[in-house]
């Protein structure tokens, strides 16, 4: 069993990044800068926004985290996304899922200029990861596609089951995937025998959010497990969606929760700043 090990792997796409920011600012004299908008009180929102930021100045791009109250009327949050899609010292904007009821997300979302958009949630970049076109890739999928691509695992003509169907993770996870010629199944909560969908896959991606979901019996001698959950126990222990010391064994590769695919997250999201940053050279300079 190799494990996939997403903690050094960020580690290694951080440093990519680090390198060409240097470059970017020695030679073209831009400094790659990210807005990150947090709005209400979750914790766990405010913890990701706070590594986020962290792993930006490590990597040399400028950030600023606009914090706002829950309180925040729809309107207000549209004018601060119009002023930073104004703004040229910022390169990516990304608002912290999720927003509280009072807020349309789709609307917020769609506010975003699409050559801002880091998270890639704008449906114009939706569409065009859809259509295999260049475009800003979700940071989590596009975590997944680069360890696959690390560790040498080819997806043309594999059957891959994808487990869940957000908008963050499993759709856009399932359209890279078909993009790489794999052959993919999407399951939901509402799936009729999960197992069958699952025994079938030579990969599981499992995103979901229940702790333990998959277990060894689920899988196929020597499947691949991609890990997304990032569950807290009541003994405040991290643990993913697979059962990881039940699988571990069965499979050929397995993701650890924590150190698998979220540590790649923020990594990504690193890279599709520095693409947004790049881009706004060409577009000064031509
Ligand atoms: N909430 C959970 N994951 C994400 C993400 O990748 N981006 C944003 N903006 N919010 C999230």
């Amino acid at each position: 069993m190799t494990l996939l090990d997403g903690k050094a792997l960020s580690n290694k796409v951080k440093e990519e990044v680090k390198v060409e920011v240097a470059q970017l600012i020695e030679e073209k004299k831009i400094t790659p800068g990210l807005a990150v908008i947090l709005v209400g009180n979750d914790a766990a929102s405010a913890t990701y926004v706070g590594s986020k930021a962290k792993a930006c100045k490590a990597a040399g791009i400028y950030s600023v985290v606009h914090e706002m109250p829950d309180s925040i009327t729809q309107n207000e949050l549209l004018d601060i996304i119009a002023r930073m899609n104004e703004n040229p010292a910022l390169d990516g904007i990304l608002v912290q899922l999720p927003l509280p009821k009072h807020i349309d997300t789709t609307v917020v979302l769609e506010a975003i200029d699409p050559l801002k958009d880091v998270d890639g949630f704008h449906p114009y970049n939706v569409g065009r990861l859809v259509s295999n076109l260049d475009t800003f890739l979700p940071a989590t999928p596009f975590g997944v596609m680069r360890m696959f691509e690390e560790y040498g695992i080819e997806l043309s003509g594999k059957n891959v089951c994808v487990i869940g169907s957000s908008d963050i993770v499993g759709k856009p996870m399932a359209s890279l995937l078909t993009n790489a010629k794999a052959t993919v199944t999407v399951c939901n909560s509402r799936t009729k025998d999960l197992k069958a969908h699952t025994t079938a896959a030579d990969v599981v991606v499992v995103a979901v959010g229940v702790p333990h979901l998959l277990k060894a019996d689920m899988l196929k001698e020597n499947a691949i497990v991609i890990d997304v959950g990032i569950n807290r126990l009541d003994t405040g222990k991290l643990t993913g969606d697979a059962d990881f010391e039940d699988c571990k064994d069965k499979c050929s590769h397995i993701t650890p929760v924590p150190g698998g695919v979220g540590p790649m997250t923020i990594a990504m999201l690193l890279k599709n700043t520095l693409k947004a940053a790049k881009l706004r050279e060409k577009r000064e300079h031509n």
